[in-house]
């Protein structure tokens, strides 16, 4: 990166001291993760951000759920900065506020609503988890939905899983051992959500028809593509991948998961991870006695990871200088108070 922009990033951030903490997610680029006080994944993240009550500023590089999440979960003086507004995530936008009222009213109409707990993934907007903590819900992430999900069917029979259909599917059946009939998808952009009204009433699981443009790109041809060219070699996927991916490979779990199973890999073996390319890059740099490759033969990045780059990290830290806080990223307070209880349910469940 440019040697100019890292020499102006480190000296803000010297000059800034201890009022901003430095969030990086593992999906980010090289030139801006070095600048990371802490790396993780959304869970690590959200735990980072509300153990931090002393920083003025958090400055989350990662996208707009996160930081919106950082803000909730922080005290109100804080201030939470995401470096790009357009750092998004086409997942979270699956799942509208109105859309999701309509699929509860239509439950409501069948009588089955008070038995139904919504649970949605951290790639959510904060209206989405609002929402689910007005109605008794969680919030999961990769790492805990099999946690949440037991939660979830202890409070009710029936769950409303938002925005993520793989991660939703993937944990129903491979961790909890439902079976796929007892899931149905549920699509915003078709009345009814596309289903008969029997299906709705009768789904154990009833998935939004959401999905990581990333993690979608994997497919059974890549996995037994990979088989057939490296003989031996672990897939290691995420679970926002397919049902036949996941089930096809040899382990699943979150970023965190991964980069564990990574460093405690023996020397010398092969792993094909699917996951976004930013961060299985530097896990083969990081292990160069292991033969660590991309899942795909086509290049996976998030793009709107990738908006955070080094020229608006450092745009963005030497304006915190200069005293003026840029694309500050704020949530209701009615908004944030029910979100902060789905957050808080999720932050209490065991393990
Ligand atoms: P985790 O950070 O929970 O593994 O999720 C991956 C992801 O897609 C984040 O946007
Ligand atoms: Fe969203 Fe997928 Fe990018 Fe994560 S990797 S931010 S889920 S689009």
């Amino acid at each position: 990166s440019d040697p100019d922009l890292v020499a102006r990033a480190a000296a803000a951030k010297a000059k800034l001291g201890d009022k901003v903490f430095v969030l990086g997610h593992h999906y980010q680029r090289d030139e801006v993760i070095q600048f990371a006080d802490v790396t993780g994944d959304s869970f690590k993240l959200a735990r980072e951000a509300a153990a931090r009550p002393d920083a003025e500023y958090i400055v989350f590089c990662g996208v707009h759920f996160m930081a919106e999440s950082a803000d909730i979960l922080t005290a109100e003086r804080q201030r939470v900065v995401l470096p790009d507004l357009a750092a998004g995530c086409s997942m979270a936008d699956m799942a509208v506020l109105t859309q999701v009222e309509s699929a509860w009213d239509a439950l409501t109409e069948l009588g089955v609503a008070a038995q139904t707990v919504p649970v949605t993934y951290m790639n959510s907007s904060a209206d989405i988890k609002g929402f689910v903590g007005r109605n008794g819900g969680v919030v999961c992430t990769s790492s805990n939905a099999k946690r949440a999900l037991d939660w979830a069917f202890e409070q009710g029979s029936k769950v409303l899983f938002l925005p993520d259909q793989h991660l939703g599917r993937n944990t129903a059946v491979l961790e909890l051992g439902l079976s796929l009939d007892d899931c149905v998808l549920y699509d915003p952009h078709k009345p009814g959500g596309g289903l008969t009204p029997e299906q709705l009433r009768d789904a154990k699981m009833i998935l939004w028809r959401g999905h990581c443009s990333v993690h979608g790109r994997f497919t059974l041809d890549s996995v037994e593509d990979v088989r057939a060219r490296v003989p031996g070699v672990n897939v290691l996927v995420h679970p926002e991948c397919r049902h036949e991916v996941v089930t096809a490979a040899d382990h699943v779990g979150s970023t965190e998961y991964i980069i564990r199973a990574i460093e405690a890999a023996p020397a010398g073996s092969a792993w094909a991870v699917g996951t976004e390319l930013n961060l299985v890059r530097r896990l083969a740099l990081a292990h160069p006695d292991k033969q660590i490759m991309f899942l795909d033969k086509a290049v996976c990045y998030c793009s709107t990871m990738n908006r955070i780059d080094l020229p608006h990290l450092v745009w963005a830290l030497e304006e915190l200088v200069a005293g003026r806080v840029v694309n500050q990223i704020t949530v209701d307070a009615d908004t944030a108070h029910h979100a902060r209880v789905a957050l808080d349910r999720m932050l209490a469940l065991p393990g």
